[in-house]
């Protein structure tokens, strides 16, 4: 079973209650929110404020996606804001496994984002701490972007290395994620799918979500 995360950087933010709302009642099962610092990567987009906000609009989890520097600042705050999951990335951490220890004292999930050009390698040694890995199938920082064909012999990577160790762990993908996809990337070992325009800019929101579970594999 899949699950699906649509990505609110897609939304509509000045009515991103109803747009929460909307992707609820047609069967979504996390809300995904992209926090972006301007640094880490080149767009801006939403804090800690607009998080909490919402928390009281939904009983979906959210999964905060930080892709920030310095995310051990910050982390403290999104929890108090509601975060359920919240995923740093490598590449913005000195010391790893110290910042997903940070995330877990919480008792929340934690998660590891890495970028489309870095190795599995980044988190070998911490897999067996953390409770799911965002595989990034563009390269962070706007929505709407293409998927890199790439990353499937990733994730099929990623999901080898998983299954040597036998643990239990999802991966997720984020970028690019449309129905047409769906079935290659689940059947490469994803089992939770981000898809922002894919959800938000569809004609018929509900169609296209039973589109993609239908073409999950
Ligand atoms: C990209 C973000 C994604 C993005 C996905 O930096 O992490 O979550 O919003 O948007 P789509 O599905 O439109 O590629
Ligand atoms: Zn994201």
């Amino acid at each position: 079973m899949i699950k699906l995360a649509p990505s609110i950087l897609a939304a509509d933010f000045a009515n991103l209650a109803n747009e929460v709302k909307r992707v609820e009642e047609v069967g979504c099962d996390l809300l995904h929110i992209d926090v972006m610092d301007g640094h880490f990567v080149p767009n801006i987009t939403l804090g800690p404020p607009i998080v909490q906000s919402l928390k009281e609009k939904t009983k979906m989890p959210f999964d905060v996606h930080l892709m920030i520097e310095n995310p051990d600042q910050y982390i403290g705050d999104f929890v108090k804001a509601g975060a359920d999951i919240i995923s740093v990335h490598s590449e913005a951490c000195r010391h790893l496994h110290r910042t997903i220890q940070h995330i877990k004292s919480y008792g929340i999930k934690a998660a590891v984002a890495l970028n489309p050009a870095t190795p599995l390698t980044d988190i070998e040694y911490v897999l067996e701490d953390l409770d799911m890995v965002l595989i990034m199938t563009v390269n962070p920082g706007f929505g709407g972007q293409s998927f890199i064909p790439g990353m499937l012999n990733k994730i099929k990577e990623l999901r080898g290395m998983i299954n040597k160790k036998k643990l239990d762990l999802d991966i997720q993908v984020d970028g690019g994620i449309k129905p047409d996809n769906v079935g290659l990337v689940t059947e490469a070992g994803a089992n939770v799918l981000v898809a922002g325009s894919a959800v938000f800019n569809s004609v018929d929101m509900e169609a296209t979500v039973k589109e993609i579970r239908r073409n999950a594999k």
